[in-house]
């Protein structure tokens, strides 16, 4: 599996564990421990998501079960609106890595940008603040629209390495990709599968039987050669194993051609610019 380097020379796996709406304790624990031991080695959290301890605990049985260490894993958490303001990052941090039972993260992010372009500069501060006083390895934000970020780095210092946003077949953000090269910023998926709707396009379908491989496996291949990191979600261990089984076949341009005919410019989730929790 690839990795890819930010611009500040670390590096992240281009395929991660995601796991919003793990919210069952045991489901999350153990679809989190399967994952770390069929391969994966970068998960993806969120305080927002209430699971944060499972996470942490899924991450310590893998470790105990395994000759894998620590610094083997990538681990992402983010900032929750609630936390927003330069004097509370750090706290909120702390909290994090306290649930997950860590004492650094790989990765942590602003979960949305607001609609106060005050606030999101002053957290911005705050999270500039983290990177230069702790342990934090990277800061990045999510769910930022090009204008979002054109404002934020007119006032900032430090770049985010990364925004991770709404990104599958159907919604290709081809605006904010081209934004985000000439920035030298990574764009990451959530919702790759567009949480399972787009494993029964008639195209992704065709791909799929051409290649000899699933649905999940092609959508995630197609995002993988794009050059975007990808984080499906799923508590089934037979999913969890196929979506990281993605690295013994390539898609052809004609197949990546097709897929890229599919994009519809429609979101399903919530707009950046008018969401606040
Ligand atoms: N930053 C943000 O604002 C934000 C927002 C949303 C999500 N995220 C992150 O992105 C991650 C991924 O997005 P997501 O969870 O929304 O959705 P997703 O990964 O697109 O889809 C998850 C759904 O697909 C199913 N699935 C997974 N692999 C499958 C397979 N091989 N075959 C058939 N079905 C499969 C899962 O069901 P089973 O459990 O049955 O496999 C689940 O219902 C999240 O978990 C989270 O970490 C971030």
């Amino acid at each position: 599996m690839k990795n890819i380097e930010f611009y500040n020379g670390h590096e992240m796996p281009m395929l991660g564990f995601g796991t919003f709406e793990l919210t069952d304790y045991e489901t999350c624990k153990n679809a989190v421990k399967t994952a770390i031991l069929n391969g994966y080695r970068h998960i993806d959290t969120a305080t927002r998501y209430g699971n944060e301890q499972a996470v942490g605990e899924g991450i310590q049985e893998a470790l105990q079960e395994s000759d894998l260490t620590r610094e083997d894993l990538f681990v992402t958490s983010k900032l929750w609106l609630t936390d927003y303001g330069r004097a509370n990052v750090e706290s909120a941090y702390i909290e994090s890595l306290k649930k997950l039972g860590l004492d650094y993260l790989d990765l942590y992010l602003m979960h949305w940008p607001g609609t106060d372009e005050a606030v999101m500069v002053g957290t911005w501060h705050g999270m500039e603040d983290l990177y230069k006083d702790t342990n934090v390895r990277n800061i990045g934000v999510c769910n930022f629209e090009p204008e979002q970020l054109e404002a934020l780095l007119a006032q900032v210092s430090i770049k985010p390495v990364i925004n991770q946003v709404e990104y599958h077949p159907t919604f290709q953000q081809r605006k904010l990709s081209l934004y985000l090269d000439a920035q030298r910023i990574y764009l990451e998926s959530w919702s790759s599968l567009a949480r399972g709707d787009a494993l029964t396009n008639d195209t992704i379908v065709a791909v799929a039987n051409e290649v000899g491989k699933t649905p999940a496996q092609v959508i995630l291949r197609w995002v993988y050669q794009r050059g975007v990191v990808s984080i499906p979600r799923s508590a089934n261990p037979e999913h969890i194993k196929e979506n990281i089984d993605i690295f013994d076949f390539e898609l052809s341009e004609a197949h990546m051609e097709r897929m890229n005919q599919l994009d519809t410019d429609q979101r399903f989730g919530p707009d950046p610019t008018t969401y606040e929790g």
